[in-house]
């Protein structure tokens, strides 16, 4: 299975070029604030594949100190169906469950519902939960 890392400095950019292909940037994230902060603490990651030295799948992996969630799951959209996808969200697993972390919640835009088929093939079921948020910031 495809080997994944954490982020380092000159991977940045790479990722968030991956994120905007794969169209996971939205105006109000910013992806290099998202990157620092994922990568300020012990709490949470990103991890990255590379192929020939070229970045090509991430997924960010973090936990709350209950339950481990994931974040920007991205395959270089000319490489999808290949395995990548699963490969970064066991490397994901991989990292929780060595940080004490026995579940994953996940959100997925309700929009994205193709990506569904995706997470039930690895093993993922929804909810009968709703998601509520409130910005705490402007
Ligand atoms: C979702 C995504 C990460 C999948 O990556 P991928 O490398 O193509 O997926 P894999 O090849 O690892 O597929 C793993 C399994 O999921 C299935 N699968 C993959 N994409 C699927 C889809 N869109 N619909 C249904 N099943 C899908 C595969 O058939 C495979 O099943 P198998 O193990 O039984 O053969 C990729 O399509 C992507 O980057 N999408 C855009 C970003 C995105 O929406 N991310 C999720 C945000 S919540």
């Amino acid at each position: 299975m495809t080997a994944f890392r954490e982020i380092e400095d000159q991977d940045v950019e790479a990722v968030v070029e991956l994120w905007s292909a794969c169209g996971l940037t939205r105006p109000w994230n910013d992806p290099y604030k998202d990157i620092s902060f994922a990568r300020a603490g012990h709490e949470s990651t990103i991890l990255v594949a590379e192929r020939g030295g070229r970045i090509i799948a991430s997924v960010m992996a973090g936990h709350d100190g209950h339950r481990g969630m994931l974040y920007y799951v991205a395959v270089d959209p000319a490489l999808r169906r290949e395995g990548l996808g699963k490969a970064a969200v066991r490397a994901a697993e991989d990292w929780l469950g060595e940080r004490g972390v026995w579940k994953i919640n996940l959100l997925v835009r309700s929009e994205n519902d193709a990506v569904r088929g995706f997470y039930e093939a690895l093993g993922y079921e929804v909810s009968p939960v709703f998601c509520m948020a409130r910005k705490i910031a402007p």
